[in-house]
């Protein structure tokens, strides 16, 4: 993570996908859940992936590179990272959510490339019926994934311990999931070492 990371390309439908190529490293989550925010905390850069308080901001999947890589030929960065629309936000027009949630079901089912997905949990409202399907989507698909709890700065620590067991025992019932539970605020920075070390493991790095 020790360099400047930039923005690549975003990816409105499975057909502009870039080729498959560089590990890919996804962060998925309720719309607001916090995935672009983390992101920018990662990479130690506030404005890299764009946040808001309303929820539906991200709406392609957006991808981001280590910068000082040609794109060509084998000059490949060793991993992208991809910020991805929300799903669960009923707010926005049906026709909008719709083609979220078939961008993001269809990325997570069939992108070879695909190493890891981070899939966040805000820690006040913890795993929901949705968050359900696609961690049912990605024990099918046998794509590796790890739950991440964010904004735990928004509850009370011993609830945050309560949660985190709590979540850990629902993992353990998923064939795909990496058994370890991942707390975060991006806010305070806590956890994030942890994340960038377990990505970093992950991309065999
Ligand atoms: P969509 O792209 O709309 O799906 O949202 P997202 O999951 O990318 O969430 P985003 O990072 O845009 O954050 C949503 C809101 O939550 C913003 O107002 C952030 O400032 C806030 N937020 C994100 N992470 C944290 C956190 O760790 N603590 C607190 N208190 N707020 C956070
Ligand atoms: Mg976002």
């Amino acid at each position: 993570f020790g360099r400047p990371w930039i923005f690549i390309r975003g990816v409105p439908s499975m057909k502009f996908l870039p080729p498959e190529g560089p590990l890919e490293v996804a962060f998925a989550g309720r719309s607001n859940v916090g995935k672009s925010s983390l992101i920018n905390a990662l990479v130690g850069q506030k404005a890299l992936a764009r946040t808001s308080n309303t929820p539906g901001r991200t709406q392609e999947l957006n991808y981001f590179v280590p910068d000082g890589y040609s794109g060509g030929g084998d000059d490949l960065p060793p991993m992208a990272l991809v910020d991805m629309p929300g799903y669960g936000y009923a707010k926005a027009p049906k026709e909008n959510v719709d083609a979220w949630t078939k961008l993001v079901f269809d990325y997570l089912r069939g992108r070879a490339t695909l190493k890891r997905v981070y899939v966040l949990i805000d820690s006040r409202h913890g795993i929901k019926k949705n968050d359900d399907e696609v961690l049912d989507l990605l024990d099918k698909a046998a794509v590796s994934y790890q739950i991440v709890l964010t904004k735990t700065d928004k509850i009370k620590e011993p609830a945050v311990v309560k949660l985190l067991a709590e979540t850990q025992e629902k993992v353990r019932k998923h064939p795909a999931a990496f058994p370890f539970v991942l707390s975060t605020s991006s806010e305070k920075g806590k956890g994030i070492d942890e994340l960038r070390q377990a990505i970093a493991e992950t991309v065999g790095r």
